[in-house]
């Protein structure tokens, strides 16, 4: 027996396996209940007491070494390189899930190209701006009750310093910098100490727009916001203009359309007036060409401003703003298709 054992630890030494089914087929052999060790601890009776001590030992060694033999194999197929398997590890998983783009970003890219068939180009600049940019080159005096009119988020240590609360200060930025003929859109992400509900935010994208040039009239203005109505909500709608207040233009207007739910007839959307609001606009005061180095005396423009959300909303009837900064998944699946 003791030669048998010995036998049998020089051959576990020489075994190899290729593949786990290799290894299983040792297991079978040695360590499972029918294997050959097992057999040998069978026949272990039978030995004479006074060889059972040496015998014994060898026969544990032999199990343990056999055991020992099996985790070192299994470690050694578990790390070894796996090119030649039959599967690819760097294929995706199922199912493959494609992103959509943002409900705001599709529209914001929908108002952008429209105003860019008519020529306007996109400028940029800072979410946090100075006072200067956002409200007095804006022609919002010091200490005036307008700048009341957005809740402005200060920083206490810095208050000169702030989140911008209309991206005018992207047009403030971009006539201080070059001269007429200026004619941009300025899209961004605005700020605003509100109260978060299902009709306002503190943050929110709006888009504004600047044309400077000599000769601007109001009728130029209103032209261009009636093409962009029709464009957005189709060639049946219509828009009005009504008198409205901003510290920036003179005069002021807020623009309507009308309601593409009811057609202009009447309906709970739109309170029953048949028209529905959607942006702020005005021949830009010759105080704000003058603080932005441009000369009133020869140039004029008109501004205009709207919120992202705000026509989104219309486009398709969201009733909770606050769903566009949740990034519920089945939300913005709804989306998919206008990708
Ligand atoms: N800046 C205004 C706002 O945020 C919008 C606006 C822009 C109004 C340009 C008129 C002209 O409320």
């Amino acid at each position: 027996m003791l030669a048998k054992i010995e036998q049998l630890l020089q051959e576990i030494e020489g075994l190899n396996a290729q593949n786990t089914e290799e290894l299983e087929s040792f297991r079978i052999k040695y360590l499972s209940k029918k294997g050959i060790i097992n057999a040998l601890m069978a026949d272990f009776r039978n030995i004479p007491a006074e060889q059972k001590k040496e015998v014994g030992m060898k026969l544990n060694e032999l199990k343990n070494r056999m055991q020992a033999r099996f985790t070192e194999l299994k470690e050694k197929l578990d790390t070894q390189d796996n090119s030649a398997v039959e599967f690819d590890l760097t294929r995706t998983s199922y199912p493959i899930e494609l992103g959509s783009r943002h409900p705001l970003n599709i529209v914001r890219n929908e108002i952008i190209d429209i105003f860019h068939r008519m020529g306007f180009t996109i400028a940029d600049g800072p979410e946090i701006e100075d006072d200067w940019h956002v409200f007095s080159s804006m022609n919002f005096p010091e200490d005036h009750p307008a700048r009341d009119m957005q809740d402005t988020f200060f920083i206490e240590s810095h208050p000169d310093i702030i989140l911008r609360t209309h991206t005018s200060s992207v047009q403030s930025r971009v006539m201080e910098t070059s001269q007429p003929p200026i004619r941009v859109i300025c899209p961004g992400r605005v700020y605003r100490n509100e109260a978060i509900s299902y009709r306002a935010h503190c943050f929110f994208h709006q888009i504004e727009g600047l044309y400077v040039d000599k000769n601007v009239s109001f009728t130029d203005l209103k032209q261009v916001l009636l093409q962009f109505a029709k464009e957005m909500f189709g060639a049946q709608t219509k828009i009005r203009l009504r008198p409205s207040y901003f510290p920036f233009t003179e005069p002021s207007a807020e623009m309507d359309i009308s309601c593409d739910i009811c057609g202009g007839t009447g309906c709970a959307f739109c309170k029953y007036t048949g028209w529905v609001e959607i942006l702020g606009c005005g021949m830009v005061d010759p105080a704000v060409l003058d603080a932005n180095g441009i000369d009133s005396k020869i140039y004029t423009g008109y501004a205009f401003g709207m919120g992202v959300e705000r026509i989104t909303n219309l486009k398709y009837k969201v009733k909770d703003l606050r769903m566009f900064s949740e990034n519920d998944i089945r939300f913005l699946k709804e989306f998919e298709a206008a990708n």
